[in-house]
């Protein structure tokens, strides 16, 4: 990584690192440019004890990229958003403090990625302890640059041309099997997005990508294809490519989407567990390895 004024402590070899950085520094903007260039690096950063409230949560997130916003409006592409108010969402699964998506939140438990249906998926997330759990609700990230990179060469050539089917019902049926009629239709009328298997970002770096949305190989008989996809996810949710990161007050971890899956999991629901997140928009599109950025 090129000079920095910015100190990081890895947590893991291949993946997250700890910044030393307090809140006014994380306000000012000043170290931005570092926090960006670490982030994707490693694809999670963490910061002990930032306190920060949603003001300042939305604040250092604009110091880092494009805020998302959007409540409940289903944007061109035909995705519906919901940044919450101002761009800070409340995730919790307590249908008191998110009527609207708490059930939907529990996809949250499977490894995914964020807005895989998007046609330019979001950057980075932002995610702050409003009330933890009392027991679980750890945060897991897997590296998916760390996870192609280990991959044989004749394997990462198989995977170049491959896409994969992302649906919303892919996604959600595995933590929620109690799904009504209903539901399932409106799971159904979402898009599905055919996106390359291997992403070859604008840096030049590539990426698996995977997680709970991705249905199939498009073209693929369904059990190859089925296979196919249970043996990359094991293989980029290794424990070597994996940070787990228990939860204090006070922390503030931000996740490089684009380059990493996360989940969080179980929890007591009693806690009420509630974490307030900020989401920066994505400044690429998934682009297939040997394709022009430009065009795609
Ligand atoms: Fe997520």
């Amino acid at each position: 990584m090129p000079e920095l004024k910015l100190k990081h402590i890895p947590l893991t070899p291949r993946i997250g690192s700890q910044l030393d950085i307090g809140r006014d520094e994380l306000l000012s903007g000043d170290y931005a440019a570092d926090i960006r260039k670490i982030l994707v690096e490693r694809g999670v950063v963490v910061i002990r004890d930032a306190h920060v409230d949603d003001d300042q949560l939305r604040h250092i997130a604009a110091t880092l990229g494009e805020v998302r916003l959007g409540q409940s409006k289903r944007g061109a592409d035909g995705v519906t958003l919901n940044e919450g108010e101002g761009g800070v969402l409340k995730v919790s699964l307590d249908p008191e403090i998110n009527p609207q998506y708490a059930r939907f939140l529990l996809g949250n438990h499977l490894w995914h990625m964020d807005g895989p249906y998007e046609a330019i998926p979001p950057f980075a997330t932002l995610f702050t302890p409003y009330r933890m759990a009392n027991v679980g609700g750890d945060t897991l990230f897997a590296s998916t640059y760390a996870a192609y990179e280990d991959l044989p060469e004749e394997e990462k050539d198989f995977l170049a041309p491959l896409r994969a089917v992302h649906t919303m019902p892919a996604s959600l049926f595995p933590s929620m099997r109690n799904v009504t009629p209903e539901e399932f239709a409106v799971w159904h009328s979402y898009p599905q997005a055919v996106r390359p298997l291997v992403w070859h970002h604008k840096s030049g770096r590539k990426s698996l990508v995977l997680g709970s949305a991705a249905a199939w190989i498009e073209g693929m008989h369904p059990a190859e294809s089925h296979d196919l996809l249970q043996r990359l996810t094991l293989h980029a949710t290794q424990d070597k490519y994996v940070y787990r990161h228990k939860w204090q007050a006070g922390d503030l971890a931000i996740w490089d989407n684009t380059g990493a899956l996360h989940r969080v999991m179980p929890y007591d629901l009693a806690s009420k567990r509630e974490y307030h997140r900020c989401t920066l928009n994505g400044e690429e599109p998934i682009t297939a390895v040997g394709r022009d950025h430009a065009v795609n």
